[in-house]
C-alpha cells in the first residue's frame, strides 16, 4: 500500500517534491543527553585525489585506473564525463583551503594520487612535483592548523600495476606497502593520521576499475585478502619502522549501511552484519582474528555444494591471520544510509555471488525520505544503531566517521542536505552519550565533485563549483555555513 502511495506521489509531483514532503518529520532523531560534542572531537571534512584534483596528467602524473577507465569508456559515465579538470585543486588548492578556513575546521581528510608521486606504481621512479603537491597541501593546512588525514588508496590505482591484476594479484601486498612506506618516510613526520584503503568493499566489487572484475563470488574475496594483508603488512612496517619517530595512528575505512529487521530478528540482522562490515572487521577487530565463524561455515559449505574442493572464500592462514588481528588503531566509517533485511526466499541468482552468500532481501522504509541518488535514504537512527554495534561488536575501538553525505542537483539552499547532516551529527552525539568511542567525523564533501559513475550529475558539496568555468570558485551552500555553526559551537543548531 506505501508503495503505491510512493509511485502515486512521485508520479504526480516528481521524486524531489516525494523528499521534500517528508523531509521534516522523518529526517530526524531524538536528542539523548549531553548537548555539546567533547572538546577533543575533531570536525572534518572529506574528498577524494580523482574526484577533485584534475591535472590528470600535469607534472609528470602517470595514468591510473580511473583515467584509463573514463577515457576509454565514456559511455559508462552518467554524462559521459571524467577528473581530467575536476574541481581543479590540483591547481586551485588555495581555494579548498580558504573553505576549510571559512568552516573552522579541525581536520581535512584527503587522498593522495599514487601515480602523482609514482607515476608507474613502481617506487623506483618518482615524480618530484606530485611530492612538491603535497607537501605544499600538508604545509599550508597546519599552518592553518588543520590536521591533515591522508587515504592512501581512494580507487586511483596505477595502471602499471593494474597490468599485474592489480588486487587479484597477491604481489599488491608488497607494491602497496612499498608505497607506503615512501608515504611514511615523505610525509609522516607531518602526518599523524593515516587511512590505508578507502572502501574495500567497492574497490573488491566495482570501484577501482568497472569493467575488470568479471568472477563474483571469487575474485571479489580474492581481493578482500589480499587488501587485508596488505593493509596488515603496512599496519606492521609502520610499527616497526615509524611508529616511535612518527607517534601516528592507521586505520581502514569501510563503507556499511546499518541494517534493522522488521520482525526484530537478531539473528538476521546479526548474519548480515558479519558479512558487511565483518567480512573486513572481523579479521582486524576482532579478539579472535579471521573471518567471523558464520561467513567461513556458509562460504565453505555453498562451495563444497558447488563441487569445488574448497572455499571461494580464500584462507588468511595462521601468518597472516595473526599480522592482520589488531592492525588497526581505529576503525574508519563511511555511513551514508540503511536497508530493512529478511532472509530471502529463493537463493539470490544462479551464479556463486557475495548477494548468493548473505542471501538476505534488502528492503527500505517509504517514510525514509530519499536523496537523488536511489540507494541514499536518510536515516540517522541507522548511523547511531551502527556506532552501538561496533561498540558491543568490536570492543568499542576508537571510531572516526570519515564520510557522511548527503546528493542533490547542486542546489544553494540545501534545506534538505541541512536536515540530513543535522540528524546524523545529532545520532554521532546521541551514541557518544551512550559510551562509544567515536573521536571525529568527516562530513562528505568539502566540494562539489566527480561522482564516479554519475559523473557530475550528482553533488555532495558543500561549496557548489562550477565545473564548467575557468575560476571555479568555491561557493558556500547554505549546509556550509550550517557546518560552520555545527563546528564553532559544537553542537547541533536547530536551524531547519
Ligand atoms: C564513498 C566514496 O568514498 C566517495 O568517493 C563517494 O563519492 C561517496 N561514497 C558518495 O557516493
Amino acid at each position: 500500500m506505501w508503495l503505491l502511495i510512493l509511485f502515486v506521489v512521485i508520479g504526480l509531483f516528481g521524486s524531489e517534491s516525494f523528499v521534500e514532503a517528508n523531509f521534516t518529520t522523518n529526517c530526524t532523531i531524538v536528542a539523548k543527553g549531553n548537548l555539546k560534542f567533547p572538546k577533543k572531537f575533531s570536525f572534518g571534512v572529506a574528498t577524494s585525489a580523482y574526484q577533485i584534483e584534475g591535472g590528470w596528467n600535469a607534472d609528470g602524473k602517470g595514468i591510473s585506473t580511473w583515467d584509463e577507465f573514463t577515457h576509454n569508456y565514456p559511455e559508462k559515465i552518467k554524462d559521459g564525463s571524467n577528473g581530467d579538470s575536476a574541481a581543479e585543486s590540483y591547481r586551485l588548492f588555495e581555494l579548498d583551503l580558504q573553505a576549510l578556513k571559512q568552516l573552522g575546521v579541525k581536520h581535512y581528510r584527503f587522498s593522495i594520487a599514487w601515480t602523482r608521486i609514482f607515476p608507474t606504481g613502481d617506487i623506483h621512479l618518482k615524480n618530484q612535483k606530485g611530492i612538491d603537491y603535497y607537501n605544499m597541501v600538508i604545509n599550508k593546512l597546519l599552518a592553518n592548523k588543520i590536521e591533515p588525514m591522508v587515504t592512501m588508496y581512494h580507487w586511483d590505482l596505477p595502471v602499471g600495476i593494474q597490468k599485474f591484476g592489480g588486487f587479484f594479484n597477491s604481489m599488491i601486498i608488497d607494491q602497496f606497502s612499498d608505497y607506503a612506506e615512501e608515504l611514511f618516510k615523505l610525509f609522516g613526520d607531518r602526518v599523524k593520521t593515516w587511512i590505508t584503503f578507502n572502501e574495500p568493499n567497492n574497490i573488491c566489487k566495482s570501484g577501482y576499475a568497472p569493467t575488470l572484475i568479471e568472477a563474483p563470488g571469487v575474485g571479489d574475496y580474492i581481493c578482500f585478502t589480499n587488501v587485508l594483508k596488505a593493509h596488515g603488512a603496512t599496519y606492521r612496517l609502520y610499527q616497526k619502522k615509524f611508529a616511535k619517530k612518527q607517534k601516528g595512528k592507521i586505520g581502514i575505512t569501510l563503507d556499511i549501511w546499518f541494517v534493522f529487521s522488521k520482525t526484530n530478528n537478531t539473528d538476521d540482522v546479526a548474519r548480515a552484519m558479519h558479512y558487511n562490515l565483518g567480512l573486513l572487521a572481523y579479521p582486524i577487530f576482532s579478539k579472535s582474528g579471521d573471518f567471523p565463524p558464520i561467513v567461513l561455515k556458509e562460504i565453505e559449505k555453498s562451495s563444497i555444494e558447488e563441487g569445488r574442493k574448497k572455499s571461494r572464500l580464500p584462507s588468511l592462514g595462521e601468518y597472516w591471520t595473526k599480522i592482520i588481528q589488531g592492525s588497526g588503531d581505529f576503525l574508519g566509517i563511511n555511513y551514508y544510509t540503511s536497508r530493512y533485511v529478511k532472509p530471502a526466499t529463493e537463493p539470490m541468482g544462479k551464479n556463486p555471488s557475495m548477494e548468493r552468500d548473505i542471501n538476505v532481501q534488502m528492503d527500505f522504509d517509504p517514510n525514509w525520505p530519499r536523496a537523488k541518488a536511489d540507494w541514499l535514504y536518510c536515516v540517522p537512527q541507522g548511523l547511531e544503531g551502527l556506532l552501538k554495534y561496533i561498540r558491543d561488536e568490536y570492543d568499542n575501538v576508537e571510531v572516526k566517521i570519515t564520510e557522511n553525505g548527503w546528493v542533490d542537483s547542486g542546489e544553494l539552499n540545501d534545506d534538505n542536505r541541512i536536515r540530513y547532516y543535522k540528524s546524523h551529527i545529532q545520532a554521532v552525539l546521541n551514541a557518544i552519550n551512550d559510551g562509544c568511542n567515536v573521536t571525529s567525523y568527516s562530513a562528505w564533501s568539502l566540494i562539489d565533485n566527480f561522482e564516479w559513475l554519475k559523473g557530475y550529475t550528482e553533488k555532495f558539496g558543500l561549496y557548489y563549483v562550477n565545473m564548467k568555468s575557468n575560476k571555479k570558485g568555491r561557493i558556500p551552500k547554505k549546509s556550509a555555513l550550517y557546518y560552520k555553526k555545527v563546528i564553532a559551537t559544537r553542537s547541533v543548531p536547530n536551524d531547519v
